[in-house]
């Protein structure tokens, strides 16, 4: 068996997601399992070189995990010939620039969602990729989760019959940060910063519809700021500039509709912190990031609606389990592989920087809605 190394610069690595889900996760896991196989058995093994602001972080996390390359200045790695990949997962505000530089150094590029805060940047950023002939990605996790694995499984099957709609509930209560610490960074409450759960989770209901029951056609949406004060990292207050809820109605091409809620202000009374029921003519089906329960149109209870009794039966009980049937890996891992093997040995990855742009014209329409009072149609993307 032979292996190879590939180059991979990290930015971003002290992040939340940088650190954990990207760097220990993917890449590191991924290493400690010899590399990712290609498909005529040669391994590649990713060869990080951590990039961040601080040094003494960076020295830190470079040392906890037996890395001996990083640096703070993020030219310097795109200068260097041995490098293949760029990753970005720092901040949103400072992507567009710092994609545009790794484009611009030969580098492929991956990099966390969203791709850019407009539009315009996004597809200026797919439009560069393409003069440059390099492989572009943008992280998807949500596609490799077992529990939308399993409802696209159900749809692959037929087995929602002519599909209706999808709901969803997104969220969880983040502290204000007063009392007990907000379990988010503070950036993401503030506008000026790129922050506001619409540019945060509109990406990913974008390619979850998308890739589910089909591209989104229009939206109508209302963002609201429930909270307007939190406190920081420091314990100090400032006001809360962004959207920190979303109510909104997804029109899909085909017909379907979406309603999903995405919150960061609501207790979660739900076995997941996500969940999206699809119903269709022939069966209805629920699914969180992990499980994922069905059922058909013939063990479907007839309940009646009477007031004046309590519930006479257990709803959730009438709920079959939809069985794993394979092991499932860390989703980020599942897509860094996949990317991976995409510049190793061309196999197709459908999560281009279009797919990507597609998420930002789906936040950048459902902040017009809120704005406007009016249901936004969205054009198809060319590049
Ligand atoms: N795929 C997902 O499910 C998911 C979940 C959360 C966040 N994200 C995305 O990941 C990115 C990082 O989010 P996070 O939650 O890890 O945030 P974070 O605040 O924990 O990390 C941000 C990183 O960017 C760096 N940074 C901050 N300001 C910077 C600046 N001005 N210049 C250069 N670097 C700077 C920080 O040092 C840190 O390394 C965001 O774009 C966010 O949208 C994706």
């Amino acid at each position: 068996m032979t292996s190879r190394s590939l180059g991979i610069i990290l930015n971003g690595v002290t992040g939340r997601m940088g650190y954990r889900q990207h760097l220990v996760r993917s890449i590191l896991a991924s290493r400690s399992q010899g590399g990712v196989p290609l498909s005529d058995g040669t391994r590649v093994v990713p060869e990080p070189v951590l990039v961040g602001r601080s040094a003494g972080k960076l020295k830190r996390i470079a040392e906890q995990h037996g890395l001996d390359r990083w640096t703070t200045d993020l030219d310097v790695a795109l200068s260097d010939d041995g490098m293949a990949i760029y990753f970005d997962a720092q901040v949103t505000t400072v992507r567009e620039q710092a994609i545009k530089s790794a484009i611009a150094a030969g580098k492929h590029v991956y990099t966390e969602k969203p791709l850019a805060e407009t539009l315009d940047g996004a597809l200026g950023l797919a439009r560069a990729a393409q003069q440059a002939g390099i492989c572009d990605g943008v992280v998807q996790d949500k596609l490799f989760l077992p529990g939308l694995v399993k409802l696209r499984r159900l749809v692959d099957g037929g087995f929602f019959g002519r599909i209706l709609s999808l709901r969803g509930e997104f969220g969880y209560w983040v502290f204000e940060g007063d009392w007990q610490p907000g379990q988010r960074p503070s950036w993401n409450y503030r506008a000026q910063d790129g922050g506001g759960i619409v540019t945060d989770m509109f990406c990913h209901w974008s390619y979850v519809l998308e890739h589910l029951l089909g591209p989104v056609r229009a939206v109508t949406a209302t963002a609201v700021t429930h909270i307007p004060q939190r406190w920081d990292e420091h314990g100090e207050p400032y006001e809360a500039t962004a959207d920190d809820a979303a109510y909104a109605v997804f029109e899909l091409e085909g017909g379907v509709i979406a309603q999903i809620n995405s919150s960061w202000c609501v207790r979660v009374h739900r076995e997941e912190l996500v969940e999206f029921q699809i119903d269709g003519t022939h069966g209805s089906a629920v699914a969180g990031l992990r499980g994922c329960k069905a059922q058909h149109r013939s063990t479907t209870p007839m309940p009646s609606w009477n007031p004046d009794i309590p519930a006479t039966e257990a709803f959730r009980d009438q709920w079959q389990e939809v069985p794993d049937n394979t092991e499932f890996d860390n989703g980020f891992k599942v897509q860094w592989e996949s990317y991976i093997r995409h510049v190793c040995e061309g196999t197709p990855f459908p999560h281009d920087f279009m797919s990507g742009a597609r998420g930002v014209q789906l936040a950048e329409a459902g902040l017009r809605s809120s704005e406007t009072g009016c249901r936004v149609e969205l054009e198809e993307l060319v590049l």
